[in-house]
């Protein structure tokens, strides 16, 4: 059971010291993932205080359940999108939260179940659903989009600079046969780029898949509607950490906060995102692109 755990919270001695969680405060983890950071806060805001552990990955929140245990009574997981923040607090009777943490994208449990389809180091159904009730899939865009709607996702949400051969390729492929799994897709990609494969430092399918899991989850919009709910949510004084790992969220991130400063009702806390230093790269690869943003409510 220890591994299903080993997802490393990223920059988490950054959020705690932001967040600055005390006894007796309502603290909502809106990803709570594995619960690293979670379990970090537990720590700061018992006794009396509550968690609030939101998750659209219903599976996840067992583990976190499992995880947090020792604090029994004093958190609540709640399995939705977190775009339904404001409704999600209503249910529960919160009217206002001290803090809130958004620690975007997949956890490293996610990616490391071959079922789930997020891997390219391991064959899977072309899935990547966090939510495995919702019916589009990975699948479903790579066999069903157009050859232009496809390249324009894998440019846009993948950042790939060979979008266009790589969607032709896969127009061309699925002609013959569908693709339905996650090592077809990786060889499709493989077949359609000009290079070798070992020279790049990350894998050459990469980018695509970051595209195509983005653009399944939509999670985009899931954060543009989550981070204008936040002046509802918050307390004054409460503050709301963003980790992102992509451009476009950390876009989001930046001019929603720009636009709250504006009518006045946050201020922004970093001026730059705080990036991971190198100890905590070393120790964990994956926040080599991690990037935090803190707003205070006013
Ligand atoms: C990077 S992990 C969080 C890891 C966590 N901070 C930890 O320390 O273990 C992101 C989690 O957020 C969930 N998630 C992503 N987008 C979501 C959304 N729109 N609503 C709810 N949960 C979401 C994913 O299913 C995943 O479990």
């Amino acid at each position: 059971m220890e591994k299903s755990y080993l997802h490393n919270p990223v920059l988490a001695r950054e959020v705690i010291s932001f967040l600055n969680p005390a006894p007796g405060e309502i603290i909502v983890d809106a990803t709570i993932g594995g619960a690293g950071h979670s379990e970090q806060i537990l720590h700061k805001i018992t006794p009396g205080g509550m968690l609030i552990g939101i998750d659209r990955d219903e599976e996840t929140l067992r583990l976190a359940s499992e995880r947090l245990r020792p604090f029994e009574g004093s958190f609540k997981l709640i399995n939705k999108n977190f775009k339904y923040l404001k409704e999600i607090l209503k249910d529960i009777g919160v009217s206002k939260a001290n803090g809130i943490i958004f620690d975007m994208g997949i956890s490293s449990i996610q990616m490391e179940a071959w079922q789930r389809g997020f891997s390219i180091k391991m064959d899977g159904p072309l899935d990547m659903r966090m939510d495995r009730n919702q019916r589009l899939t990975a699948k479903d865009l790579v066999n069903g989009l157009s050859e232009r709607e496809l390249s324009i996702i894998i440019k846009d949400l993948g950042e790939e600079r060979f979008h266009g051969r790589i969607a032709r390729r896969i127009v061309e492929e699925r002609r013959k046969k569908e693709i339905s799994t996650t090592a077809e897709l990786t060889e499709v990609i493989l077949r359609s780029l000009p290079y070798v494969n070992n020279k790049y430092k990350i894998h050459p399918a990469t980018r695509t898949f970051q595209a195509l899991r983005i653009k399944t989850n939509d999670e985009l919009d899931s954060i543009s509607e989550a981070l204008m709910e936040l002046p509802e949510a918050l307390e004054k004084g409460a503050r709301a950490c963003v980790i992102s790992f992509h451009s476009l969220e950390d876009r989001i991130a930046k001019h929603t906060f720009k636009k709250f400063k504006a009518e006045g009702i946050f201020n922004i806390l970093t001026k730059k995102p705080i990036v991971a230093d190198e100890n905590e790269v070393i120790a964990n690869p994956r926040s080599r692109s991690a990037k935090l943003r803190v707003g205070e409510r006013l």
